[in-house]
């Protein structure tokens, strides 16, 4: 059997209400324009969700990743769920579609998109992670937790399959450069770049061997437009089990909402909340931001699933953590480190402000 390639392509293409959410009438839109796809045997198989006002869509597909087809499909879908979106006047419709035209591939267009291709194993299960209301460096410590971390993956210490560890490509976000650095020889080489989540994010992770075990969404939308056009909320996808970290430990860095960068205007610091699909709408000051996980068996290209990973009273006590955290820090109010540094906001009137001030400093 030929190899399955599973893409993930996402953009914001309105929001209802406001940032908060997506209209069930755009998710119904993307379900039935992916059905003639899969009937003609472009797609294998999908399943349409939301984080917050972003769209997901998750495609198997036998044509590899970067295919111009599939690529083009998902372009048109958003056109025509932008289209939509702006007969019903949602917010923001159309924001993650900054050109008019498709030019063979949705990278560097606005949709954020995360794809491998892979051999299906006996069994291959496989979860699809989306963020709302952060940037693609929210995924750098929960990786790095999952495939490099003895004290979050208890198999890198006792399961001989993985024992030697794996290998991460990191992009240099303003550099536009990829660096291959392993675990564990190279530890502390990848966590002083990859702590810097705002510059250097994890774009996949390989075992040694070669074989992929995750991948995730690296557009930088806002650097793109060289203007802000909403925060490129970042989509990721981890196989699991049999030699690489179990669905367990793969969940298991989500038990901590760490801060990531985004909330309110792509502008603040807030807690990573890990929630169900129908709980992924942030509204408290636009946030904090949200993550959700689907799981999937992949058999035969077939999405069985999803399982709605958060879904799971395990996950209350961070959901009560990041409140409390948001709680806390949001006192702070304009003031860092709840608002992020001049550099890395996504709305500024700093150029502005100087200006009108540079003969008043004296
Ligand atoms: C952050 C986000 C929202 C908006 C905010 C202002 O990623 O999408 O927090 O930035 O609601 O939105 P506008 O400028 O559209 O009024
Ligand atoms: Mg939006
Ligand atoms: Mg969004």
């Amino acid at each position: 059997m030929d190899k399955i390639t599973i893409s993930v392509i996402k953009a914001d293409i309105g929001g209802y209400v406001g940032h908060s959410s997506s209209h069930p009438n755009i998710l119904t839109k993307a379900m039935q324009l992916l059905e003639g796809p899969k009937k003609k045997g472009t797609i294998v198989d999908f399943h349409v969700s939301n984080c917050g006002d972003d769209l997901e869509l998750i495609l198997t597909h036998r044509l590899g990743a970067d295919a111009q087809e599939i690529h083009k499909m998902c372009w048109d879908i958003f056109i025509e769920c932008t289209n939509l979106a702006k007969e019903m006047k949602l917010y923001g419709a159309g924001q993650d579609i900054l050109s008019d035209a498709f030019s063979g591939n949705v990278k560097g267009m606005g949709p954020g998109v995360a794809e491998m291709t892979f051999e299906e194993r006996k069994s291959e299960p496989v979860i699809v992670f989306a963020a709302d209301k952060t940037s693609p460096g929210a995924w750098n410590m929960p990786l790095y937790k999952m495939f490099a971390d003895p004290f979050n993956t208890i198999g890198l210490i006792i399961d001989p399959s993985m024992h030697e560890g794996f290998t991460f490509e990191v992009l240099d976000v303003f550099g536009n450069k990829k660096v291959k650095l392993n675990s564990p020889e190279d530890i502390y080489d990848l966590l002083l770049l990859i702590g810097a989540s705002e510059h250097y994010i994890i774009n996949s992770i390989h075992k040694k061997s070669g074989e992929i075990a995750a991948t995730t969404s690296t557009q930088k939308v806002n650097l793109m437009a060289g203007r802000y056009v909403g925060k490129d909320d970042p989509v990721m996808i981890v196989r699991c089990q049999s030699g690489l970290p179990a669905v367990g430990e793969v969940l298991e860095p989500f038990a901590m909402p760490h801060m990531v960068a985004g909330w309110m205007r792509g502008s603040h610091w807030g807690p990573f909340m890990p929630v169900p699909v129908c709980d992924a709408n942030p509204t408290r000051f636009d946030g904090p931001p949200r993550v959700i996980a689907l799981g999937f068996q992949v058999t035969n290209g077939t999405l069985i699933g999803p399982r709605d990973m958060f879904a799971d009273p395990s996950y209350d006590l961070a959901r009560q953590q990041a409140n409390e955290i948001a709680n806390y820090i949001r006192r702070h109010g304009p003031f860092e480190p709840q608002r992020l540094p001049l550099a890395d906001m996504e709305y500024t009137t700093f150029p502005k402000v100087m200006a009108k001030l540079k003969d008043k400093f004296k």
